[in-house]
């Protein structure tokens, strides 16, 4: 009982959300574990969204064989099979603006599910390189539609004070996918050179348990409004606010959505009324993955191996990233309501500049040392930079940039203008996954961290110059905050 009520303490935000009194806190105390729930269960999209997208790293160097994608030649078609779901994710981006606005929330991340499942299915039985590159395009478009949507839903149904944790719980699920796929990975590259068939094909399980899952949680309160439908928008926010605070927020979205009628469309984008949220948010997405996080994720064993341990140390060593991962997300999750947005942007992204430039002078120095073959204890100092780097990551620009993009759009715009920033997003992933192989075998491991260090210390700037801070207001009061031209954020 004392660690439940812990544990609720935790989310007491949820409770001052509710507006109840103390003789309502056992009600309120339901209404945010139901909160909780429904968040943590649209939250599993990013588990599959996470594990689909770094299983990959365990296959690569088995599917490099099967599909004959070695050597100089094959490495752009490496870079292709690995950076393909990234080119579908871009086309899942796209497309979860316009399905969500217009089927619901909910429909589309049902259709993520059952797409995961198809795409781990296919390639994992495929023979041939181009079904198996359809099947990860496939994987793609899931990964894309539910990386944009989760959040956008989970958003759209937490009270203001724990909006922040909430669909930071996105992103945990994105990192304990990733660790999970790093996992599974080490424990099936034992059966040999049919092992990436296993990686990829035990994804089937987690995309079952996440469509029966779906079934039970409603449709985001609204997106319900924005289409009329009150009645159901309203039940919706007693059956996870309470009742009290369900009537001031339907009040509160009804008047954000009532006072216009807008449209995401080119006009409304140069009129300068969300120029400024466009800016930051492009901004933020581009530094998010030029610094270089998914060339990490992706290759993960392939950088180990290249500083200096085998392949089975590499494997384990990234299985202690994924750790990482994890255990500083959790850290994010606990701060990201307290300290604000801003103040863990540039703590993190700071970090993050630090220990890519330690990565780059690691790996120069080793080769310089000894004539191009890095020494072991080099391989330590990557192995910590590289940890450092992604501890900072996800304190910061991984789950902060989610929580925010799914913030600073007005209700009306919010899925559209998260669906074009976040292709941009995978645009950014895709090509720097893309010739991340191609840039090893040209500048070398030093030359290419050296150039992601010099990016996130420009991200470092642009955030501590143009970051709002958008903790503890609710979504109304940010769009009266941020989408007009002249009031300055922050
Ligand atoms: C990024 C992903 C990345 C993950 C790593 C997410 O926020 O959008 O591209 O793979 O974090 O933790």
């Amino acid at each position: 009982m004392s660690r439940r009520i812990q544990f609720l303490e935790g989310f007491r935000h949820l409770d001052a959300g509710s507006g109840l009194s103390d003789t309502g806190g056992i009600q309120a105390s339901a209404s945010a574990l139901k909160v909780l729930g429904v968040a943590s269960t649209v939250a599993l999209g990013g588990f599959l969204v996470g594990f689909d997208a770094t299983v990959i790293s365990g296959a690569v160097p088995f599917i490099r064989d099967y599909f004959g994608l070695g050597g100089d030649s094959g490495s752009l078609k490496l870079g292709w099979a690995v950076s393909c779901l990234g080119w579908g994710a871009m086309a899942g981006n796209l497309a979860a603006g316009v399905l969500s606005d217009r089927f619901g929330r909910k429909k589309v991340l049902l259709l993520t599910s059952l797409l995961f499942l198809a795409s781990a299915l296919t390639a994992a039985s495929s023979t041939s390189f181009t079904v198996f590159v359809i099947a990860r395009i496939c994987g793609g478009l899931a990964v894309g539609a539910a990386i944009l949507t989760a959040p956008v839903y989970i958003a759209e149904i937490a009270p203001a004070p724990a909006r922040g944790s909430l669909v930071s719980l996105n992103q945990l699920m994105i990192v304990i996918g990733i660790s999970i796929s790093f996992f599974s990975n080490y424990f099936l590259v034992s059966l040999g050179a049919e092992s990436w068939r296993w990686m990829l094909g035990v994804q089937v399980i987690p995309a079952a348990v996440y469509f029966l899952l779906l079934i039970l949680v409603p449709e985001s309160p609204r997106w319900l409004l924005s289409k009329g439908r009150e009645q159901s928008a309203l039940a919706v926010l007693e059956q996870v606010h309470g009742s009290a605070a369900a009537q001031r927020e339907l009040a509160d979205i009804q008047a954000s959505l009532g006072s216009k009628s807008r449209r995401f469309t080119l006009r409304a984008l140069l009129s300068g009324r969300l120029r400024r949220v466009l800016i930051f948010g492009f901004g933020i997405a581009f530094f998010q993955q030029a610094t270089g996080i998914n060339a990490v994720f992706y290759y993960l064993p392939t950088i180990f191996a290249q500083a200096g341990g085998g392949l089975a140390t590499a494997f384990g060593q990234s299985v202690f990233v994924g750790f990482v991962n994890v255990g500083m997300t959790f850290v994010a999750i606990w701060l990201i309501d307290r300290l604000g947005r801003k103040p863990l942007l540039c703590i993190g992204v700071a970090g993050m500049t630090v220990s890519l430039l330690t990565i780059s002078w690691a790996f120069y120095t080793a080769h310089a040392a000894i004539g191009g073959a890095p020494a072991v204890s080099h391989g330590t100092v990557v192995l910590v930079a590289i940890a450092a780097f992604v501890a900072s990551f996800a304190i910061s620009l991984g789950p902060v940039m989610w929580v925010m993009l799914a913030e600073i759009f007005p209700n009306e715009e919010r899925a559209a203008a998260i669906s074009v920033v976040g292709f941009w997003n995978s645009l950014v992933s895709a090509s720097v996954t893309l010739f991340f192989p191609q840039e090893l075998a040209t500048w070398g491991p030093a030359g290419t961290f050296l150039a992601y260090g010099l990016l996130a210390a420009a991200g470092l700037l642009f955030i501590v110059l143009l970051a709002p801070e958008t903790k503890g207001k609710t979504l109304e009061e940010l769009e009266r905050m941020l989408a007009r031209p002249t009031q300055a954020p922050g």
